[in-house]
């Protein structure tokens, strides 16, 4: 199956103090999902931002919002997420007890279904639930913050992972990397069978973004 790579530029290394020109700049480059990090000071060591945000800002774009929680107990907001704009709610194995429920939860709200792992979480954590998920998220490296070294064993986190999907159905499933990732690794990725690549400092630190999306995009061409 040929899929196409997506970049979804993750907003913490981006100017927060301009982010509705941030937003735009991405759609007129040619972007089509933006990569939200919330991050709670509990589950990661570190604060960013939350649904009002979020939602002042879904006024503005017309992007896919790929949403990712590092909060503890997810379950909590998943409305408010869905409700502040979120197209995709991805929630950590590690963060929620109850993770079909989640899932579930997320599916009934109308948004698409990810769980994201950490580097160290067994892929076997979401075995049962691939045919009911729209993503994986491999974290390649401990979230938290950004422009951190991407972790090499996740590499072969993606194949195994790709591996289990196609053997129970799930050849349509989205294998999403968050952390470390750049031109240099993307291909390596792309053949392993990731799909959604995020990168954070590795992409706003490098303008303009059309040429920057061009990098990635023939790097995962190989
Ligand atoms: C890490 C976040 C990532 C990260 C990406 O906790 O989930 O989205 O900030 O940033 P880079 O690409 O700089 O590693
Ligand atoms: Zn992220």
């Amino acid at each position: 199956m040929v899929r196409e790579m997506i970049l979804s530029p993750s907003l913490l290394s981006c100017d927060f103090g301009r982010m509705a020109e941030e937003l735009a700049a991405l759609e007129a480059a040619g972007l089509k999902w933006v990569h939200w990090d919330v991050m709670d000071g509990s589950f990661v060591p570190n604060i960013t931002l939350g649904p009002p945000v979020i939602k002042a800002l879904r006024k503005r774009s017309g992007l896919f919002f790929d949403v990712h929680l590092m909060i503890e107990r997810p379950e909590r907001y998943l409305e408010t997420f869905v409700d502040a704009g979120a197209d995709l709610v991805c929630v950590h194995a590690e963060a929620s007890v109850h993770l079909e429920r989640t899932v579930s939860e997320i599916a009934r709200l109308g948004a698409k279904t990810g769980v994201a792992l950490n580097p160290h979480t067994p892929l076997s954590v979401v075995e049962y639930l691939l045919p009911q998920l729209d993503m994986v998220l491999v974290m390649s490296v401990n979230p938290g913050f950004g422009g951190q070294s991407f972790i090499p064993f996740c590499l072969n986190k993606v194949e195994r992972l790709r591996a289990m999907a196609d053997a129970c159905g799930s050849a349509a499933l989205h294998i999403q990397v968050d952390g470390g990732v750049t031109p240099e690794n993307t291909g390596e990725l792309v053949r392993r069978g990731a799909d959604v690549l995020v990168s954070g400092s590795a992409f706003f630190g490098h303008p303009p973004y059309a040429e920057r999306l061009k990098t990635f995009q023939a790097a995962a061409r190989g």
